[in-house]
């Protein structure tokens, strides 16, 4: 089987003091350069939901060639944004199958609260979507809240108030991957047989510490997970190699903390 690759971004912030449209432009370069199988937006492409914003981020965005996924953060749910949110980049829940993965893109924010929420109907909604899925996929699950606190960010705040059901349900489900947002710092997790893969800012200057913008490169194999941290005209660092089958996600091989310009050495 071929590698299929998934890259991340999240956190834009268009139209926030400072924000680096220069980075987000140049993301798109180099993802079009790459050629992943897919794209998968992790919410916050604006600063407070404005159309201005959603317009700006749309423009850079749609140049992107490859099939690309949104889902809605706190900051794009503000001002009533949910609704240009839809107009523009499509419906809050999303379900998307190729022959390597099956995806549900969920939206956790909650109108102008910073905090997420799924809630009961969007849990049962989640589980039937996840009940019928092909043997042989990997089950991806993405949002733009973190279930589970992210390191290096900070005092915590914001997490998902119902991250504990949440947590249980996607392990459930046999979900392999979760992508989320929101923290501006990329990290992964790995919980029983699921990995939570964060990515940082792709567009902020609000790094968390992170030496400039960057987002988050996931490659699949037949029975490999791979997943690294791309600095936008910069080098790599692998963040963690996984194997995954039947059960999810069964084993981690390494790890590195480091930024190189070649990931492999
Ligand atoms: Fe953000
Ligand atoms: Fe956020």
């Amino acid at each position: 089987m071929a590698k299929y690759t998934i890259v991340q971004i999240s956190d834009l912030h268009v139209g926030e003091s400072g924000y680096r449209r220069d980075m987000i432009v140049s993301a798109v370069d180099e993802i079009n350069k790459m050629k992943p199988n897919l794209v998968m937006v992790c919410g916050d492409l604006t600063w407070n939901g404005v159309r201005e914003q959603f317009n700006e981020a749309r423009d850079i965005l749609q140049n992107i060639e490859a099939p690309i996924i949104y889902t809605m953060g706190n900051h794009d749910a503000s001002n009533v944004g949910y609704l240009i949110f839809e107009e523009l980049f499509g419906p809050r829940f999303v379900q998307y199958q190729d022959d390597t993965i099956f995806l549900m893109a969920a939206d956790s924010s909650e109108p102008d609260l910073d905090t997420g929420h799924i809630g009961r109907e969007g849990r049962s909604f989640i589980d039937k979507s996840f009940s019928d899925v092909n043997e042989g996929l990997l089950k991806v699950f993405a949002l733009h809240h973190h279930l589970v606190p992210v390191p290096r960010s900070g005092r915590e705040r914001d997490n998902m108030v119902d991250s504990g059901d949440m947590l249980e349900l996607l392990m459930h489900k046999g979900v392999g991957l979760v992508l989320s947002g929101h923290r501006h710092y990329p990290w992964v997790w790995r919980l029983e047989n699921m990995v939570l893969v964060y990515s940082g800012t792709c567009g902020s200057i609000r790094l968390r510490g992170s030496p400039c913008q960057n987002y988050n490169i996931i490659t699949i194999g037949k029975s490999t997970l791979e997943i690294s941290t791309k600095l936008i005209g910069g080098p790599s660092r692998r963040r963690g190699r996984y194997r995954w089958g039947k059960r999810g996600i069964t084993s981690r091989s390494d790890y590195s903390l480091e930024y190189k310009d070649n990931p492999e050495e």
